[in-house]
């Protein structure tokens, strides 16, 4: 199953695409994930992204779709994949759908007033990526992650600032994909608003 989760910050697509992955054995593949490993490893393109990811900017269409391409010819994701935050724009849609075979989409949907909330309470494990939340799903013990004791950090660009951009990005720039997707592929729409264990089983009964 080749699968993408398109929605806006804080729906809960990284959330999804951890139960997804572990239930069909595909790989997870974030481009948020890929920007900000970067980043901690300071290489040349986390240097080069950094301060657009910190703003809530996009990253170029030219550099994100190379990328992914890249990641898509690896042995792993021949079976399938779940494309989490990939695309984003009408042009790495575009490119997509070229070299994609058959795919589907889920659409998540969650007021933005909503989304700030979510965000400001988010907590991610430096070491394994789990995502928790302080009220939704908080860790056992404080500031440590429940599967691997690694420590819990907020990510810069869940700063009030940049959700806010980060909203004001998605509506002008990726919002226009749901139209584009809604003629080229099979597409499901996700209530985002329910707790946690009621999404996931919304998404896999529509997956099947
Ligand atoms: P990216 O990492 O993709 O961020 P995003 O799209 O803003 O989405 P988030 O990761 O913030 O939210 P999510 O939907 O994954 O929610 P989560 O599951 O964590 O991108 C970051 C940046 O990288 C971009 O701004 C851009 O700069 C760059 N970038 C990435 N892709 C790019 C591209 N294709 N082109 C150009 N630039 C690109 O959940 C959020 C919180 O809510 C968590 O705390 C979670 O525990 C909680 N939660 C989840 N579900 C629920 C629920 N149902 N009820 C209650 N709480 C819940
Ligand atoms: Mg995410």
């Amino acid at each position: 199953m080749n699968l993408i989760l398109l929605g806006p910050p804080g729906a809960g697509k990284g959330t999804m695409a951890s139960g997804i992955k572990d239930h069909y054995r595909i790989p997870h593949i974030s481009t948020g994930d890929i920007f900000r490993t970067a980043i901690k490893e300071g290489t040349e393109l986390g240097k080069k992204v950094k301060s657009i990811l910190d703003a809530g900017e996009l990253v170029s269409d030219d550099l994100t779709v190379a990328l992914v391409e890249e990641r898509l010819s690896q042995p792993d994701a021949k079976e399938g994949y779940i494309l989490d935050g990939f695309p984003r724009t009408i042009p790495q849609a575009e490119a997509f759908d070229k070299i994609a075979g058959e795919y589907r989409v889920l659409n998540f949907i969650l007021a933005h007033d909503i989304v700030v909330n979510r965000l400001s309470g988010r907590r991610i494990c430096k070491n394994c990526g789990e995502i928790f939340h302080i009220k939704s799903k908080p860790s056992q013990k404080e500031g440590v992650c429940d599967s691997c004791g690694g420590e819990l950090y907020t990510r810069p660009d869940d700063m009030k600032e940049a959700i806010l951009n980060r909203l004001e990005v998605y509506d002008a720039q990726t919002a226009p994909l749901v139209d584009f997707f809604q003629a080229k592929s099979q597409m499901a729409d996700i209530d985002c608003n329910q707790p946690i264990p009621a999404m996931m089983e919304d998404v896999l009964k529509v997956l099947g």
